[in-house]
């Protein structure tokens, strides 16, 4: 499958490397609004430097657009690769509103091509372990779940942090644990969230400040079918001990994953009525930190064997609802109900 990426900024070289390992993806070229951004990523990995995202979508090699521009040019750039015929992997969020990210899903089905969408880390060897035991019962039947997104100061590291916090933690994170939460679990039904700003104004590693209009800590309920999970989404708590996910099930036993993202992650069982945490091996030898690729190398084998992709666009698209949903919550001080839904993805066969 010849890939092509959109966007060449802080992500996007650990996308090129991983691209570069899979067997079945070959990176042909980049693309950026920023040409010196591409030019030296398609220097690094010798491909093909596009002068724009028309000539990605004008080369007929180009089977898959990897969209990893900002979260507000996710929609637009989606709807144009869909459109000139190519398949699509968004970064997160798929659209930053419920009604274009429906758009993008019915796009896709009109043209026939496919659309996945990231988060896709539940594909992990950590996050499939974690999801095999609760499938497993090994803690009983699941009714709490605790998720923590704890990201720190993220103008301590990214060159260019606006975008990101112009969507707030919990777009930008909260979004994993609430995509492996949902597979698991199936649709959010109701929200009620508290968002507050910690540290309003902050500093670029340039130098340049700017200032917060989203808020940099979010706490939220989640009310599923079976399932009440409470999520916490910072932009200001870093090194909180609380990383990952808990899944608390109705005897008295618990289940953490210590990270949503890693795919090293620790696996972690309370013992037969103790209360410590004691780790279990993972399926098989995990890849080390994050496979950027993991979704893409999923894509092309469902398009090889002709079913459903696992990180599928309907499923972003609830997990964009919800967001919304968590947004009104905190406008109007209460509960909101959440309608939409899609059809859960499937374990990896090797987790199965
Ligand atoms: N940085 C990370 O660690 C990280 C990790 C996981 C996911 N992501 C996601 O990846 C995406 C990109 O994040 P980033 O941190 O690399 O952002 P970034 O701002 O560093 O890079 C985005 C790049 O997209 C380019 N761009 C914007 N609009 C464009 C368009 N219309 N056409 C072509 N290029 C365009 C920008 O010029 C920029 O170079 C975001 O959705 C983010 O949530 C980032």
């Amino acid at each position: 499958m010849n890939v092509a990426i959109v966007g060449c900024g802080s992500i996007a070289e650990r996308y090129a490397e991983c691209i570069r390992a899979h067997e079945p993806l070959t990176l042909v070229g980049v693309t950026d609004t920023i040409p010196e951004r591409a030019a030296t990523l398609a220097a690094a990995f010798d491909v093909r430097h596009y002068g724009s995202l028309a000539d990605v979508l004008a080369d007929a090699t180009v089977d898959v657009a990897v969209n990893l521009t900002v979260p507000e040019a996710h929609a637009p750039v989606t709807a144009a690769a869909l459109e000139a015929g190519k398949h699509v992997h968004s970064e997160k969020p798929i659209a930053l509103r419920y009604d274009e990210a429906l758009e993008l899903v019915e796009l896709a089905r009109l043209v026939d091509r496919r659309l996945s969408s990231s988060p896709a880390t539940l594909l992990g060897e950590a996050q499939q372990t974690a999801w095999k035991l609760v499938r497993d019962g090994a803690v009983g039947d699941v009714r709490v779940v605790y998720a923590d997104a704890n990201w720190g100061r993220i103008e301590s590291w990214h060159p260019s942090p606006q975008a990101l916090y112009d969507v707030g933690p919990l777009v930008d994170v909260g979004v994993y644990p609430l995509t492996i939460l949902t597979a698991m679990f199936g649709p959010v039904q109701r929200v009620a969230s508290y968002g507050t700003t910690v540290e309003p104004e902050r500093v670029t590693l340039s130098g340049d400040a700017f200032s917060l209009r989203v808020p940099d800590f979010i706490v939220t309920v989640l009310e599923l079918e079976r399932v009440v999970a409470r999520l916490t989404t910072t932009f200001w708590v870093r090194h909180g001990r609380q990383r990952g996910m808990e899944f608390h099930g109705v005897d008295g036993r618990s289940l953490h994953l210590t990270s949503f993202q890693e795919f090293d992650a620790r696996v972690e069982l309370t013992s037969d009525g103790g209360d410590t945490y004691e780790s279990v091996p993972l399926l098989r030898d995990p890849y080390p930190g994050t496979d950027w690729a993991r979704p893409l190398v999923e894509l092309a084998e469902a398009i090889d064997e002709g079913r459903a992709h696992r990180a599928s666009a309907e499923q972003a698209a609830h997990v964009v609802e919800v967001v919304e949903a968590i947004a009104r919550s905190q406008a109007e001080d209460g509960s909101v109900e959440v309608r939409s839904s899609f059809d859960p993805p499937l374990p990896l066969r090797w987790a199965t």
